[in-house]
């Protein structure tokens, strides 16, 4: 090859070199501009809570014993509800909020890594062993949303899903306790 060839050759290797970076800096600036967009318009955002658990304990006493598990209405009007994933189900396994309030949702898991997601919302996070998840959020319609478990957590994982039944203001009771438990249909 010829020192004009050779010349010639590696304009165009850069040239491919350039394009092929384009691409790549087009799509990144894509993904970034798309993970902004919805932490700005939807309220996507990753989990930001660090809050620790002994996952051995859960059950025992506190926040995350059975009778404190779902939802409730604090004495401040705060809706809080409290769950616990473990393999494999959701307890409770119907969640009720009130539709057009801000929900603080709780997680914790006393076995392995389990995860979920409710469908048509942007509550979606990881619930690890040892650290309590949380998410805030409002719902803005009524009905029922699915909520299963996106963590592969073992043999039943396919079967671990809740219900989220987004209740009107009216069939939101909270009893004297300030509790409040799904509308049977
Ligand atoms: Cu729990 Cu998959």
């Amino acid at each position: 090859m010829t020192e004009i060839h050779q010349e010639l050759h590696e304009r165009r290797i850069l040239g491919t070199e350039l394009l092929w970076a384009f691409g790549v800096g087009v799509l990144i600036a894509a993904i970034l501009s798309m993970i902004v967009f919805t932490a700005l318009s939807i309220g996507v955002n990753p989990p930001s809570n660090v809050e620790r658990l002994d996952p051995k304990a859960l059950h025992l006493s506190g926040e995350f014993a059975e009778d404190n598990l779902g939802t409730s209405v604090g004495s401040d009007g705060r809706v809080v509800v409290r769950v616990i994933a473990t393999q494999f189900a959701f307890l409770p396994r119907c969640i009720p909020v009130p539709v057009g309030r801000p929900v603080t949702l709780r997680f914790v898991a006393p076995d392995v890594l389990h995860g979920l997601l409710i469908s048509g919302t942007n509550v979606n996070t990881m619930v690890v062993p040892g650290y309590v998840a949380q998410v805030h959020t409002e719902f803005t319609r009524t009905g029922d949303l699915l909520m299963p478990c996106h963590e592969y957590c073992g043999l039943g994982h396919s079967e671990m899903w809740a219900t989220v039944q987004v209740l009107p203001e009216n069939q939101f009771q909270p009893d004297s306790n300030g509790r409040v438990s799904c509308a049977q249909r």
